[in-house]
């Protein structure tokens, strides 16, 4: 941990009943930074999130927030979630129906026993920021979905939290308020120098909001990094699936040379890949090809194969072209409509991963 840092987690279990949950999840967030927690439905990251605030239980592990310990299993630390001065954003807003925005807003003041006066002026400040002071005196049924969202948010930062919490804070908006809202948040969260660890299952949302993406799977972090290395490096099949659109296949290893092997595919291709994993010559093993690495190409070469293309389908800015090889199906892109029947298809080498 550096002075830098301003949340972090240590080998955090939880388990409801006999099923464990977190199966010791270590994480930090620096000052400044935007974190997402990122996986499948089920990975445990709404778990995580909860237990970081206060709401769940972990048995083992700690948890510091701004060099102040929070939760300390060994030693019997557990801080209650509303001493732990966390903002926390849920997936379903939770705003009270029957309290305006205002007092929605002015609630976490009120827990704290904030005088009246300084109360109306932090208030409307947090509203003000959210371009929501002329909403102040609407009950929640009276606004939008993307307004809800924001006193949501507005009511998470009126204390101004060190740290905040957000669990699939846009997944309630719909598809195209939710792509400008990812720049907005983001925004938001870096002009106010908040620090932030946003639960999301998306990873183009979490390749656009943050600084560095934790990928939860069952329960551990499989693999953290900036957006681009979770993209370009990924260290395992699990997050090279989760984090693009993919051609997998299934194969044994050919041959290895160093850092490179080639799987002899099911499929009847043979291609040579960066190799990530160690399994031995003739032993199983997967390709895992990035949709926008295949290409159509002219001729036979090197990682080339000639299969049939059955369906070629306009996406408006590209096509998407469908190919049957053995039984696998391969997508490739490209910019013109092409007729059904045998192409040349390249994957080169630098774009294929064996796992
Ligand atoms: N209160 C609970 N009691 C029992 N099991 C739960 C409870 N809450 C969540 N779970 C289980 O814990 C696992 C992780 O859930 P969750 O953290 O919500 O996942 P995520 O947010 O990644 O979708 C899931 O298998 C879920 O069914
Ligand atoms: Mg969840």
């Amino acid at each position: 941990m550096t002075d830098k840092t301003i949340l972090s987690v240590d080998n955090l279990a939880l388990s409801y009943g006999s099923n464990p949950i977190l199966k010791g999840v270590s994480m930090q967030l620096r000052r400044g930074e935007v974190v997402s927690l990122l996986g499948p439905s089920g990975s445990g990251k709404t778990t995580l999130l909860r237990a970081v605030a206060g709401l769940e239980q972990p048995h083992t592990g700690s948890v510091t927030i701004a060099g102040r310990a929070i939760y300390d299993a060994a030693a019997g630390i557990d801080i209650p979630a509303e001493k732990r001065d966390l903002g926390l954003v849920f997936q379903s807003y939770a705003l009270w129906p029957h309290k305006t925005v205002f007092d929605n807003v002015a609630y976490p003041l009120k827990l704290r026993k904030v005088a009246a006066g300084e109360m109306g002026t932090r208030v409307h400040a947090a509203l003000k920021n959210l371009g929501l002071d002329h909403l102040a005196e609407r009950y929640p049924h009276q606004l939008s979905g993307g307004q809800q969202q924001r006193v949501s948010i507005a009511r998470a930062l009126v204390y101004n939290p060190p740290v905040i919490l957000l669990d699939e804070p846009l997944s309630n908006l719909d598809a195209k308020m939710r792509e400008e809202a990812r720049a907005w948040l983001r925004n938001l969260i870096v002009e106010m120098q908040l620090s932030a660890l946003v639960v999301t299952h998306d990873q183009s949302e979490a390749m656009a909001m943050s600084d560095r993406i934790l990928l939860l799977n069952g329960g551990v972090i499989e693999q953290q990094g900036t957006p681009q290395e979770m993209y370009g490096q990924p260290q395992t099949h699990f997050v090279a699936d989760f984090m693009g659109s993919n051609n997998v296949m299934k194969g044994r290893i050919g041959d290895i040379r160093g850092g490179e092997a080639r799987i002899d595919l099911d499929n009847g291709m043979a291609v040579w890949g960066l190799r990530r994993t160690n399994a031995a010559i003739g032993h199983e093993a997967c390709a895992v090809v990035r949709v926008e690495q295949a290409q159509l190409c002219e001729g036979p070469g090197d990682n080339r194969a000639e299969i049939e293309l059955v369906t070629s389908m306009f996406l408006g800015d590209r096509f998407e072209y469908v190919f049957h090889a053995g039984d696998d199906l391969l997508r490739v892109w490209g910019k013109t409509h092409e007729a059904p029947g045998r192409r040349w298809v390249s994957l080169p080498a630098g774009g294929v991963w064996i796992f």
